[in-house]
């Protein structure tokens, strides 16, 4: 996009779903900090975008005047709001939602299932290993996290391809037909509701048998929250990390340099993963204005959604010395890709393991691949951003 062809639209007309922000969203971003750092679009029924740190901090931080009731822009609310606690509660429910999912996510609970993560690299690798291309969102990244997930919450990872479908219909092509978001979250519904019962007669050893015995003031949850709680799991589980596996990979096959730095120096991987995710922080998350507040001096009128963009924030050059640049050995780099405040990711020790074995099994089996000639590279656009075909020459 031509950022300057963009910039006397920022007051009333951005389009964080055209074309170009999906493709490089990155200099629109610099030219929003600068002319006009808390923009805003009549479309989608009014949206603020704060793109300069402090002011996504204070909204993150902000749970009086901002509610997680919606936390996804769409043309349409859905009727009703879904319910998918944490993330879609608010103070003071909040905090009793979140603590009971704690323990099944600290580092020892998933240092448990970094073999099974390396297994499913390992598989993958094998069934392309002797192939001249291949597609490095489709054919690995895509398939790593889907796996994990429902290895832990108890759902068969057979039904990965049904998991990507609602995400998508959810996340992406939803933001702006409607009728999308309705019809996948009734196949959700339905799906984790029927699991649900079956696991009701024969428990297992997953987060779904945790939920259906755990209490919250010595009471059960209902079924509507456990539900709610299932699905949130899985989505955020899937294509954040997909997202993040498949961005690093792509920054790796375009810059040499730093592929072969991690090659010689496979210890630096965790710390290039940092970067990875600062750089190309997958989630933009929003909130609903419940009360006229005002942001980086800008005034946010009540019923319009704010949007809380981390990667616009991790691109700040005010927190990051040269914020546009990816050094793979940035030692001080406090981003914010897993959020801020009372949601801050719950699933983050997860991710990021995903994210260090993915690229540790891939550097061992690919050491020479890069983008293939003429590839087109194509991104997923709104909530979660990373790619979607990523043509890759295997070397
Ligand atoms: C690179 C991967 C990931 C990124 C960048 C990411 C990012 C985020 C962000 C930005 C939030 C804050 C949402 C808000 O403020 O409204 C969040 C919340 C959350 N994430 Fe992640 N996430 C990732 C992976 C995961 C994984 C693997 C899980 C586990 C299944 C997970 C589970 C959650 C949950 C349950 C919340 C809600 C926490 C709450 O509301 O208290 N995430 N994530």
């Amino acid at each position: 996009m031509d950022t300057n062809a963009m910039q006397p639209d920022l007051d009333n007309d951005f389009d964080h779903l055209d074309p170009a922000w999906v493709a490089d969203p990155y200099p629109i971003w610099d030219a929003m900090r600068l002319n006009c750092p808390v923009a805003h679009t009549n479309k989608f029924h009014g949206v603020y975008f704060p793109s300069r740190y402090e002011d996504v901090r204070a909204i993150a931080c902000d749970t009086e005047h901002f509610s997680s009731r919606r936390v996804v822009v769409r043309a349409e609310p859905p009727e009703p709001l879904p319910i998918n606690p944490p993330i879609t509660s608010d103070p003071p429910a909040h905090r009793a939602h979140r603590k009971l999912l704690l323990p099944a996510f600290t580092p020892d609970a998933i240092s448990r299932y970094e073999p099974h993560a390396r297994a499913v690299c390992q598989e993958l690798i094998a069934r392309l290993t002797g192939n001249e291309q291949c597609d490095g969102a489709a054919d690995y990244a895509q398939h790593i996290p889907v796996r994990i997930i429902a290895h832990m919450l108890g759902v068969p990872a057979e039904d990965a391809d049904l998991f990507r479908r609602w995400i998508r219909e959810l996340l992406d092509l939803g933001i702006t037909e409607p009728h999308l978001v309705a019809q996948a979250t009734q196949e959700m519904h339905d799906y984790f509701a029927q699991v649900m019962a079956k696991r009701r007669k024969v428990p297992a050893d997953d987060l779904m048998t945790y939920l259906l015995h755990v209490r919250i003031d010595a009471q059960p949850l209902s079924d509507d929250h456990i539900v709610g709680t299932l699905e949130l799991l899985l989505i955020a589980g899937i294509d954040t990390t997909w997202s993040a596996i498949g961005s690093s990979l792509w920054h790796l096959a375009t810059h040499a340099q730093d592929r072969h730095r991690l090659l010689s120096a496979p210890g630096l991987i965790p710390t290039a993963v940092e970067e990875f995710l600062r750089a190309y922080a997958p989630v933009t998350m929003a909130r609903e204005v419940i009360k006229e507040t005002t942001v980086g001096g800008c005034p946010l009128h009540a019923g319009q959604m704010v949007m809380l963009p981390f990667p616009a924030a991790n691109r700040d050059p005010s927190v990051f010395e040269q914020a546009d640049r990816v050094a793979i050995d940035r030692q001080n780099n406090r981003h914010v890709a897993f959020g801020l405040g009372i949601h801050r990711c719950i699933g983050s020790n997860l991710a990021r393991m995903e994210i260090v074995v993915a690229l540790q099994e891939w550097l061992a089996a690919f050491p020479e691949f890069e983008l293939a000639p003429d590839a087109v590279v194509t991104w997923s656009r709104g909530t979660v951003r990373g790619p979607r075909q990523l043509p890759l020459l295997l070397g």
